[in-house]
């Protein structure tokens, strides 16, 4: 049987019947053929591109149309994933029209079948004015990246009873203004636990520990295909060490030129007899005496 197309009710379904969401990150079509292929419920285009793809050290500077452009790529390679786009910094900030004109973009233009938009507050405008424009919204609160600067370092959110509840308002919050599901990321467990059993939309986790209605983690992170010596955040699995193995494909490739072995004969191509023997004719003509 033809498996489906992964829709927002799908994924309400699986909250109620107890089934986990698996969503991952992809930013290209190798990466977007690789998460579905792995069968993700959601693939993420997130604006972590801006770390790991484009070398940012924060998500601030990525662009919408930088944005657009990975999720184009990615979308070229989903065939049943539902795909959401991360709306990168200052895009859903200055007017419900602008959120929505950007917004809209990303559902004309790329493929996306939601956005996501980071924080709560102020930000449940936004929400509530896309879920009016008929784009679905996924939520994001706990430690938001493109806040980091008001953190001052990425560390677990909500550790004190205060912001805990705060927190857990925020949740209630974006799932009134009409949010589809919501990420939580860095909170710990307990309460990640309370505001999933308290929404009636689902959770997806990252580092808010086993009780969410779902889990992300970022590609490159859980292909282990970070530089040695870089952070390995605690809430991150590495399922292989994708840089030291891709490191030494490379490198074979480049000691193989080196010492002449590649390419060899079973990589190369060859003239049939006939045309080659024409070739010599041609840039070598007997000379008449
Ligand atoms: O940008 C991103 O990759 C994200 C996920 C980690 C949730 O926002």
């Amino acid at each position: 049987m033809q498996k489906s197309r992964m829709t927002i009710p799908m994924l309400h379904q699986k909250k109620q019947a107890g089934e986990k969401i698996a969503m991952v990150t992809a930013y290209d079509y190798p990466t977007a053929r690789l998460a579905e292929a792995a069968g993700a419920d959601i693939v993420l285009v997130g604006d972590s591109a801006a770390n790991v793809v484009l070398g940012y050290e924060t998500t601030i500077p990525v662009t919408l149309e930088e944005m657009l452009h990975h999720t184009r790529t990615v979308s070229r390679g989903i065939e049943h994933a539902l795909l959401v786009a991360d709306m990168p910094f200052m895009s859903f900030h200055i007017s419900r029209e602008e959120t929505i004109r950007n917004a809209g973009r990303f559902m004309k233009e790329t493929g996306a079948t939601a956005v996501k938009i980071e924080g709560a507050g102020a930000r449940c405008g936004m929400v509530e004015a896309l879920k009016e424009a008929e784009i679905p919204v996924m939520g994001h609160i706990g430690l938001t990246p493109q806040s980091i600067y008001r953190f001052g370092e990425f560390r677990v959110q909500g550790t004190m009873a205060d912001q805990a509840a705060d927190l857990l308002d925020a949740a209630l919050a974006l799932e009134q203004a009409g949010a589809f599901a919501i990420v939580l990321e860095l909170v710990p467990t307990e309460l990640a636990s309370t505001i999933t059993s308290r929404l009636s939309v689902p959770t997806i986790g990252i580092g808010a520990g086993p009780d969410c209605d779902g889990q992300v983690l970022v590609f490159h992170d859980l292909c282990g295909l970070n530089e040695p010596g870089t952070k390995r955040p605690k809430h991150v699995r590495e399922y292989v060490d994708g840089w030291n193995l891709l490191l030494g494909a490379v490198r074979s490739y480049v000691d193989d030129v080196r010492a002449g072995s590649f390419p060899d004969d079973a990589h190369s191509f060859h003239f049939k007899s006939k045309q080659l023997d024409e070739f010599h004719r041609r840039v070598n003509p007997v000379s008449e005496e």
